[in-house]
């Protein structure tokens, strides 16, 4: 086919598609128009871990937060596939189009990585029988760790024990997060935060279509703002995208129609100073991996410190796999999980942002985060409650329950590094927390003495 008539194609391909599209018709006229193939209400299917965001996004393109149908997790919070599958037939036996699956490259909690490979293999399974599905992976975490596995010459190694040669990384990448990291190149399209792991300012956020013509159904023309052939600009070649890219603004693609392009420009020259490459951001990016590996051998002397001296129970209810980890103490003759998260959240306060204390006199800062129990496999409930050394609760299913964790986003790259010869921020860390435990102890134990006391004298 001849260039000008392969664009005509494509032109003819949008505009028919422009006729029938959701987002013009409005979803009740959308069905009315095809009540033959009795339709039920489309879903978008995604991990319980998936980010609040998604809801959000699904009441905003007006498809329902109802109709985000979650996928069941492993123990170490992964999509579970089988779960995939199944929920995907069932919904596909009732009528109900699954538009799309959401994976996560690295969730925001706990910094999990998705069997994106597999979600591509069931894909491909089902285009063999003419079904299909579109995919998304949210990478606004984890996106960046790609860098560590481009060449400088933007080829990707093949050989995931190549880069864990060396321990350069952690532990990072298993052959698994290397699968699904190789096969995010299959993905219809991608988020990635550069303010997160690009260590850019806030509200830096991308979105990255496999095929640039995506964004022609995100865009909206308003003459009198982008100029009356900006955005119809992008109908044909490439020449012609591009220069629909240079008149374009985001505000004809992003829900904010007013919005600077600074954070674009920094994301720019950033990485053109920086290329995401092994040599470039992945230097970055990759130290963090390494700090978090150190930090867990940390949270392990913290924990058998703690148990070996009968003061707490540790345990790490998810297995860190990027640079997040997540942590529990639990007073070592405490049964109750309400107690407990009580406990951790006086430890917390002491390690959280508080207006009223100068910023100098803080020690370590940290996040926390809560952990619904019900999205654990019942045996790995069992196992958390079990190492934490938790009694089951009286009228209350495990699934009911929740516990608060201390959360570590470890994206300090010097973090590891041992500062004057004396100074290692993560062994500081470790004996802050073994006096910061005793202090909460003794603290939550005269608070609890108080109260008994009031109690008895109101009676
Ligand atoms: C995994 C993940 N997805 C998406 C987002 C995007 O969130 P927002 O809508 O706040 O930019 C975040 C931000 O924290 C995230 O961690």
């Amino acid at each position: 086919m001849q260039e000008h008539q392969k664009r005509k194609a494509a032109k003819d391909f949008f505009d028919e598609v422009e006729k029938h599209r959701a987002e013009n018709l409005g979803l009740g006229e959308f069905f009315r128009r095809s009540p033959q193939h009795h339709l039920g209400t489309p879903v978008f299917l995604a991990p319980t871990t998936v980010h609040y965001s998604v809801d959000k996004a699904m009441k905003l393109v007006g498809l329902g937060e109802n109709n985000l149908v979650t996928i069941d997790v492993d123990e170490n919070l992964h999509l579970d596939m089988e779960d995939l599958k199944k929920q995907f037939h069932t919904l596909n036996s009732n009528k109900r189009p699954v538009i799309g699956v959401i994976g996560v490259l690295g969730t925001t909690e706990f910094g999990v990585v998705d069997p994106i490979d597999q979600i591509v293999e069931f894909r491909k399974e089902l285009r063999k029988e003419n079904q299909d599905f579109y995919l998304h992976v949210d990478a606004a975490w984890g996106g960046y760790l790609a860098a560590i596995f481009r060449k400088k010459d933007g080829t990707w190694s093949r050989d995931s024990s190549q880069i864990r040669q060396g321990g350069m990384f952690g532990d990072f990448p298993s052959e698994k997060q290397f699968q699904a990291y190789y096969a995010v190149r299959e993905a219809d399209s991608v988020t990635v935060d550069p303010h997160k792991l690009g260590y850019l300012p806030y509200g830096s956020g991308a979105f990255v279509a496999r095929n640039r013509e995506t964004a022609r159904f995100m865009r909206q023309d308003a003459p009198y703002v982008w100029g009356s052939d900006s955005g119809k600009r992008s109908q044909g070649t490439k020449e012609k995208l591009t220069d629909a890219v240079l008149k374009s603004t985001h505000g004809q693609y992003v829900i904010e129609g007013s919005r600077p392009g600074a954070n674009s420009a920094g994301v720019y020259v950033t990485h053109k100073l920086l290329p995401l490459h092994r040599e470039g951001f992945g230097t970055i990016v990759g130290r963090t991996l390494k700090v978090t590996k150190v930090f867990s051998e940390k949270i392990q002397a913290l924990k058998e410190y703690l148990e070996k001296e009968k003061i707490a129970r540790v345990c790490v209810p998810v297995k860190p796999e990027t640079n997040i980890l997540c942590y529990v103490a639990n007073p070592y003759t405490n049964k109750d999980i309400d107690m407990l998260n009580k406990f951790t959240e006086l430890v917390f306060e002491d390690l959280t942002n508080d207006p009223t204390r100068p910023l100098q006199t803080f020690n370590f800062m940290v996040s926390s985060t809560t952990l619904p129990l019900k999205i654990l496999p019942l045996q790995s409930q069992n196992r958390v409650l079990t190492e934490l050394g938790l009694a089951r609760k009286r009228g209350t299913a495990h699934s009911d329950l929740s516990l608060t964790v201390l959360r570590h986003t470890l994206m300090n790259p010097w973090l590891g590094e041992v500062i004057d010869e004396q100074y290692f921020y993560l062994e500081e860390y470790l004996k802050y927390m073994k006096s910061l435990f005793k202090q909460t102890i003794r603290k939550s134990k005269l608070k609890q003495k108080k109260t008994r006391e009031q109690e008895e004298n109101r009676e």
